[in-house]
């Protein structure tokens, strides 16, 4: 198993989470650093379940997760937003009858600095979201959206966000840019990324480790520069 970069600033111990007890997630052991951390698997291996327990929208069914050093496992996802966990589902994730500026006035609710200072940096990191801020987001494209839900997570000044399929059924232009912006988000703002992915190509572009969930289950973890086409297809059960 591949070393963490750095010191851990996630890290899972056994977690079990799932639906109406029905385990999803069957007891994963992982550390993350700051890097880009790629989570692969198939549809249905439990990515969403995933990112969304890390997010402590679902309950642990077992085990611990630590941020910082701290026991996280028990605080309600506002809490460990305000503590620097960015979140960004699968789906849209934007308030559709709010406007652009709206959304991402709702994200810089949570932290410090002042909102003109983040809204500027999102602005750098997405132009279009400054031409696009008066526009209600329920009207805007899948790219835009994926956008305004990126940048409302940006507004919250996290230390690890957490990216799910942020690419899923965008056109070949906007997957690049997307990627493009993980990179920045991590490398010039020092933000840890958590992206699930099923996309094993770009994202190996881009990660430092992958993680190969199989039904609920880490198939392997490795650094993305070791993963071979065979372990891939061995995980995805291809
Ligand atoms: N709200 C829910 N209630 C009950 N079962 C669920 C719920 N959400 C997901 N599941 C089940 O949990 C398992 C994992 O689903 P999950 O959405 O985490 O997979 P995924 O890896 O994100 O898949 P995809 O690539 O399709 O997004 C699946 O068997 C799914 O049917
Ligand atoms: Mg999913």
């Amino acid at each position: 198993m591949s070393e963490t970069p750095g010191t851990p600033m996630l890290k899972a111990e056994a977690i079990r989470s799932g639906y109406h007890g029905v385990t999803v997630i069957k007891g994963l052991d992982f550390e993350v650093g700051n890097e880009v951390f790629a989570v692969l698997g198939a549809n249905g291996a439990g990515k969403t379940t995933l990112l969304a327990t890390l997010a402590r929208l679902i309950p642990l069914m077992g085990g611990r997760i630590q941020f910082r050093g701290e026991d996280v496992s028990d605080l309600p996802p506002y809490e460990t937003a305000g503590r620097g966990i960015g979140y960004v589902p699968q789906e849209k994730g934007v308030f559709a009858e709010l406007t652009v500026l709206e959304n991402l006035t709702v994200g810089g609710m949570i932290g410090e600095r002042s909102q003109d200072e983040r809204m500027a940096e999102v602005f750098e990191l997405f132009p279009d979201l400054e031409t696009l801020q008066t526009q209600t987001a329920g009207t805007l494209s899948g790219g835009e959206s994926r956008m305004v839900a990126a940048g409302r997570a940006m507004m919250q000044d996290p230390i690890l966000l957490l990216l799910d399929e942020p690419t899923a059924g965008l056109s070949p232009l906007y997957v690049d840019m997307f990627f493009e912006k993980i990179t920045e988000i991590h490398e010039t703002r020092g933000v840890g990324i958590v992206l699930a992915e099923q996309n094993a190509t770009k994202a190996l572009e881009v990660a430092d480790r992958v993680m190969v969930l199989s039904l609920g289950e880490a198939f392997l973890i490795e650094a993305a520069t070791e993963l071979t086409t065979k372990q891939l297809k061995e995980g995805y059960r291809i």
